[in-house]
């Protein structure tokens, strides 16, 4: 235990929930005795607040107050972790009304293998690859440990569980509880062609949170999505869905020259089908301007509140029309606070992929 990180986050604790010097002494003293900083759920919910409101690359902030808190350190037995994520992806999805969650698992006892909770196998065939190629590596995991897709391009990993360093469990999440958006774009009808769709909630599975000096390796959480991340990126990228051409083709731009700006188009029109498709079926999303204005209101609180607003300045412009937004405009420092959210290691797979 690190007493230098357990004062640090008990004194910010103290000052920002208002309470007394002597509150300080005593639980500092109480820590001491027990020889471990084992945060009072007032503290973790708190903690996992501020760890978002310290996300250098999270251009959402401005809600880090709003984040429930499911505090589940109780458990060890790899199926109740698996229903109380079930609990987390309905609680979250809120039958499309999407609510920023947390679930906190026990710290150096629980791990998840999924990068998040609910994301797409990729599969390397003779034709090609089928759908997420990002997920190429979690998937063959998946299937070394007995697990089958159907074969679609939208096929949802199971949810994989270790504890206490034993043989991995695997879930599959039942299809009720999977929110999923079909894109479709208001004016041209022939996207549906594509038969594209996407989640609706993205459970971030694979980052530590990290509070006064104790790191809980499970902690998914999630909020809602940003238009981009689903139209400019995940469909788009050419290392991911790469649609960019063929939605092209469907609405009859010339892609044989880059000054006609095909690809920009395709994006705008992709992006513009994905904002209107989560619209339409009452499920929360934000536009990249919208986002950019949230933030701007984040970061007028964040003044008032005497902090300072770190960020990580190429993860928070958006990946279309970034010099459209203020944040472009203005340099941002990209200091590391704690609580946050870290990357880890991965965990063991390798002997999954011989
Ligand atoms: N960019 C990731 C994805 O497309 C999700 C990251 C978290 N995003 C969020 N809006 N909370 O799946």
């Amino acid at each position: 235990m690190n007493m230098f990180e357990v004062e640090q986050f008990l004194t910010q604790y103290k000052e920002e929930m208002e309470l007394t010097d002597s509150w300080l002494k005593e639980r500092m003293n109480e820590v001491r005795n027990n020889h471990q900083f084992d945060p009072s759920s007032e503290e973790l919910i708190f903690g996992a607040r501020v760890a978002w409101r310290n996300s250098n690359r999270c251009i959402g902030r401005l809600f880090w107050k709003s984040l429930h808190v499911f505090d589940e350190r109780d458990l060890e037995d790899e199926r109740e972790i698996y229903e109380a994520l079930l609990r987390h992806i309905k609680f979250a999805t809120n039958n499309g009304k999407i609510k920023p969650v947390i679930t906190v698992f026990k710290p150096g006892v629980v791990r998840i293998w999924n990068e998040q909770i609910i994301r797409y196998a990729g599969y390397e065939t003779e034709k090609g690859i089928l759908g997420d190629p990002s997920s190429i590596t979690f998937t063959k995991v998946c299937q070394a440990l007995g697990w089958h897709g159907e074969g679609t391009h939208f096929d949802v990993l199971p949810i994989v569980i270790q504890v206490d360093g034993r043989e991995p469990s695997v879930f599959e999440i039942p299809k009720e509880y999977i929110l999923e958006v079909p894109i479709l774009h208001p004016h041209y009808k022939e996207f549906e062609e594509l038969n594209l769709k996407w989640y609706a909630v993205p459970i971030i599975s694979n980052l530590k949170l990290s509070i006064g000096g104790v790191e809980f390796q499970a902690a998914p959480f999630n909020g809602w999505y940003m238009g981009t991340e689903i139209g400019a990126r995940n469909l788009a990228d050419v290392g991911r869905y790469n649609m960019l051409p063929k939605v092209a083709d469907l609405i009859g731009l010339n892609s044989s020259s880059n000054s006609s700006l095909w690809k920009d188009r395709a994006l705008v029109e992709l992006n513009i089908a994905v904002l209107h498709s989560f619209k339409e079926m009452g499920v929360s999303i934000v536009d990249h301007h919208t986002a950019a204005q949230q933030f701007k209101i984040f970061e007028q609180q964040e003044k008032e509140g005497n902090r300072q607003v770190t960020g990580d300045w190429k993860w928070l412009i958006p990946p279309m029309s970034p010099a459209t937004t203020h944040i472009y405009h203005q340099p941002i420092a990209n200091i590391i606070k704690k609580p946050n959210y870290f990357y880890q290691k991965a965990p063991d797979y390798e002997l999954y992929l011989k």
